[in-house]
């Protein structure tokens, strides 16, 4: 191969900043080791900004992956009519424990996509994501590999993928995932981990049984003089065992709104609109949650919607027991508390309030069905590991993120 000019696959005037946002991997590499692709490629003498972006990028990413631009004379460089350079890499870490000697093929993704292997699926997968990306103002700087054989023969060249390249102050919206642009910030306290995750157990504890007592849809069936066992003595027992520690959880958690000094388990977190500004950011987050609006506010903790969802939440966790409690109370009518306690059966009667507490149940099914929906969704955009928050406590947000209910990130 010869040395000319290097690659002007992605060019931009002299006096524009070029800069580097994340990276697409098609396969199984990473965003680092697609970026570090990307800056092997570039021949040692380049004077190309975005031979100079990528290395930086690389860098400050992943600091971690030495690798030395090609020798000039093993780059065959792009022309304007063929958008793409090819270089020759030796010992490239496509792997922690392993080199290779490889072939990169470097440039615009249209040039690329017309000399690579690639089923039609992953070709239109790669095509929506560069569109994606070019909406936001990035270029895709496409990246393929050939591996080298026996007597340096170059096998078929694979799409990897494309390393974002934009130009400072025009390409938004769409930074680096790698791990130096994110930062992991402590949120949910340890007791709150554990209230969440008592509460799943409990609830579920509490619905199989009280299904069971609503259809006792398996053990011995009762006839008129027959002994059916305890079986139901057991079901109950267990419903009202639990009930009892979800009673005692949910007090400890009334009594930290009012006490905590993490402000995140505080009452006031139930209650988002303060100023008109939430109202505001209310209506966003419900656009965005109705796919109207790419982008919401962003907020460290709960936004306005989940806030009014877990104040909801509680009421009605609060109806499921005084309901409970009514039901209970039937038992014991010859003690006052009980007596009381039993008012909603005299109110409103038994099958109501029966009817009541079933249908909660049902009700509560349904949040956690759209709860587990939201956060997987949530956390598949945003990548903002609010599934694992709920085990370690900690949530990752971009630096420089400035969320609406805590200081700028990072
Ligand atoms: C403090 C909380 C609770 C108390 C004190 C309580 C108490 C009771 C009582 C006394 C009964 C009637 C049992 C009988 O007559 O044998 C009952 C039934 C039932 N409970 Fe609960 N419960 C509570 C929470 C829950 C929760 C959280 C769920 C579900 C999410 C639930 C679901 C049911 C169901 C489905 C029935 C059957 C209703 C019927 O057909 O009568 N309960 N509960």
């Amino acid at each position: 191969m010869t040395a000319t000019a290097p690659s002007r696959a992605v060019a931009a005037p002299e006096d524009v900043q070029l800069k580097v946002g994340g990276a697409f991997s098609l396969g199984k590499l990473s965003e680092g080791r697609i970026l570090a692709l990307a800056a092997a490629a570039a021949p040692s003498d380049t004077e190309d900004p975005t031979d100079f972006a990528v290395a930086e990028a690389l860098d400050v990413r992943r600091p971690d992956l030495v690798v030395s631009p090609a020798d000039p004379a093993d780059v065959d460089p792009a022309t304007p009519e063929r958008r793409y350079s090819v270089s020759m890499v030796r010992d490239f870490p496509l792997k922690d424990d392993a080199t290779t000697d490889i072939v990169i093929m470097r440039g615009a993704l249209d040039a690329v996509l017309n000399k690579v292997k690639i089923s039609r699926k992953n070709r239109s997968l790669v095509r929506r994501n560069a569109d994606w990306a070019a909406k936001r103002g990035w270029r895709a700087l496409a990246v393929a590999t050939a591996l080298v054989g026996e007597g340096d023969t170059v096998g078929e060249f694979r799409l990897q993928g494309f390393v974002h390249v934009g130009i400072e102050g025009v390409s938004t919206g769409l930074e680096s995932t790698g791990p130096a642009n994110w930062v992991e910030v402590p949120v949910w306290s340890l007791s709150l981990r554990f209230q969440h995750w008592a509460n799943v157990a409990t609830i579920f504890t509490l619905s199989c049984s009280g299904y069971f007592i609503m259809h006792p849809f398996f053990g011995p069936e009762a006839h008129a003089g027959e002994d059916a066992g305890f079986l139901m003595g057991w079901v109950r027992f267990i419903h009202f065992a639990a009930a009892a520690f979800w009673v005692v959880l949910g007090i400890t958690r009334v009594v930290s709104a009012f006490v905590a000094r993490d402000p995140h388990l505080r009452w006031t977190e139930w209650w988002p609109l303060k100023r008109k500004e939430d109202v505001r950011n209310l209506g966003r987050v419900v656009q965005h949650y109705a796919l109207i609006k790419e982008e919401a506010p962003v907020y460290l903790a709960h936004n306005p919607l989940q806030q009014l969802t877990y104040a909801a939440l509680y009421c009605a966790c609060g109806l499921q027991m005084i309901t409970g409690f009514a039901l209970f109370g039937l038992y014991h009518q010859g003690n006052w508390i009980w007596a009381l306690a039993a008012t909603p059966c005299n109110w409103f009667g038994i099958p109501t309030v029966r009817m009541f507490h079933t249908g909660m149940m049902f009700a509560l099914w349904m949040f956690v069905v759209m709860h587990v929906y939201l956060a997987v969704r949530a956390d598949s955009l945003d990548r903002h590991g609010g599934i694992s928050s709920m085990i370690n406590g900690n949530v990752w947000l971009r630096r420089g993120a400035k969320p609406v209910d805590a200081p700028e990130v990072g």
